[in-house]
């Protein structure tokens, strides 16, 4: 397990490290997994597997579930949720593309929806580079490089409860599988 710790640091008036309930907000989480992209000797531990992602699990701040990840070229995750769960990432080394929606989803009760035109985002991330994002964030992240290997740190409050997995055919997205965190270990 490596040995990733987070120095504690005073909750001030005004500043945001803390989320609602306590535990790291969102702007924690990307301070982190910022932080820790750019630890070379870290980054450096984690295994890399030319057929399939690989992972590490870190220890994430305030009771935050973590992970050090590898993606080979053409790898990627698929469209999925969080689980109500707000996060971060950022690209250690390579570089990885974030495609996402900026429509606010009902969780619950429906198995497709048609998504509004205009709703896409794609942004690149590398060099250290990160995003967070809230509880409803709705994504795929993929390593678009022909040969390139990509690692990217990953920080989630709460723990994933869940991970709600989609496919996409166009503007239609429908929910495939909901996925719980035994299937992870
Ligand atoms: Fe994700």
């Amino acid at each position: 397990m490596p040995d990733v710790r987070t120095p504690a640091r005073p909750h001030a008036p005004g500043n945001d490290t803390a989320g609602k309930d306590g535990g790291p907000s969102a702007s924690a989480l990307l301070d982190f997994v910022r932080r820790t992209a750019a630890d070379p000797a870290l980054i450096a531990s984690l295994p890399l597997d030319p057929e399939g992602r690989t992972w590490i699990r870190l220890d994430g701040p305030g009771g935050s579930e973590a992970w050090l990840i590898g993606w080979p070229p053409g790898t990627g995750t698929g469209w999925h949720d969080h689980g109500g769960s707000h996060g971060a990432f950022a690209t250690a080394t390579g570089e990885l593309t974030e495609q996402s929606l900026t429509a606010q989803l009902p969780t619950e009760g429906w198995k497709t929806l048609e998504l509004a035109d205009g709703v896409d985002r794609e942004r690149t991330l590398r060099d250290g580079r990160g995003r967070a994002f809230g509880p409803h964030h709705v994504h795929q992240v993929l390593n678009t490089s022909p040969d390139t290997h990509a690692v990217s740190v990953h920080a989630y409050y709460p723990p994933l409860p869940l991970m709600r997995r989609y496919s996409r055919t166009g503007q239609v997205l429908r929910l495939e599988e909901v996925e719980r965190p035994e299937e992870w270990s």
